[in-house]
């Protein structure tokens, strides 16, 4: 798509490219040729698309909203599953969960050493003590959005609020680390950075993703690494992030009776928190949380 100065730009904005994106394509186009990551066109949103998104992530929202408001001891799992799904229905939205690859349900509910993708069941029941992860996803006419939160059943342990909370800090600082023209892999250092210092460990086989136009785009993005390197950031991408903190080692195995619960290996606890994000000029935006 080699465009001229005079044709319109291929953001949708209506200006002519040399009013628009062309500087844009120029230095993302400098910094390729000094070997440096950059994002594909494909995933740069237009005005439009965020638009859109921005709209699946209002409802996505309400979503966690609405189970923060009804989450309880003596609750099953499958109930969540029931609020999520009915109330994204009558919004005229689709759980974005729901036949992914043959998931089987509206959300995922990863409790204490769930890392994440645990399958909400009418037998698991909430009990005191329990943590608990929230990931909920939503299309909205053809948009995604994803987020997910945890909830402390009753009273906890210090060492599980301590996780909770530095999980929570660990998506903060990795918020933080994300600069217009800046890296990719500084979200993962200083969410390692974070989480080694309090004693905990960052799960390696899961990260965050593009998301938008679909649900997992480029590009993959990792919640440990060192700073200056990976892809380079720019206005108009939107991904996760969405650490998944261990109390114990990182390493996990994938549940063989379901084969989607992602549990620590080490039967340690596990935390995490999600928000999809935005690039913009001057920083960032949060679109869900
Ligand atoms: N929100 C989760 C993620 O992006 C959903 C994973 S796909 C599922 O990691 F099928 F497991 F839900
Ligand atoms: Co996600």
């Amino acid at each position: 798509m080699n465009l001229n100065r005079n044709d319109l730009c291929w953001c949708g904005s209506g200006l002519k490219y040399k009013k628009c994106h062309i500087e844009f394509d120029e230095k993302l186009a400098l910094l390729a040729e000094q070997g440096f990551e950059v994002p594909p066109r494909e995933i740069i949103k237009t005005k439009e698309q965020i638009e859109g998104i921005r709209k699946s992530a209002k409802i996505n929202n309400a979503v966690l909203d609405l189970v923060a408001d009804n989450i309880r001891e003596g609750m099953s799992t499958e109930e969540i599953d029931k609020l999520v799904h009915d109330y994204t229905v009558s919004q005229g939205a689709i759980p974005a969960t729901l036949n992914f690859e043959g998931y089987p349900k509206s959300v995922c509910t990863s409790i204490n050493d769930e890392v994440c993708h645990g399958i909400p069941s009418e037998n698991i029941i909430l009990k005191n003590g329990d943590i608990i992860n929230i990931d909920a996803s939503t299309i909205l006419d053809g948009y995604y959005s994803d987020a997910s939160r945890m909830f402390i059943i009753g009273e906890a342990t210090e060492e599980a609020k301590k996780l909770v909370e530095v999980s929570k800090e660990c998506l903060r600082v990795g918020i933080e680390a994300v600069k217009p023209w800046g890296f990719l892999d500084d979200i993962g250092a200083a969410v390692q950075e974070l989480a080694a210092k309090n004693g905990f460990s960052v799960v390696r086989d899961f990260g965050g993703h593009g998301v938008g136009l679909e649900f997992h785009e480029e590009p993959f993005v990792p919640h440990v690494g060192r700073k200056g390197e990976g892809m380079i950031l720019v206005p108009g991408m939107v991904f996760t992030i969405e650490p998944m903190i261990n109390a114990g080692s990182y390493e996990i195995f994938i549940d063989s009776d379901d084969d989607w619960t992602v549990l620590t290996r080490d039967g340690s606890l596990s935390s995490q928190w999600e928000h999809t994000i935005l690039v913009t000029e001057d920083g960032v935006e949060i679109l869900s949380k």
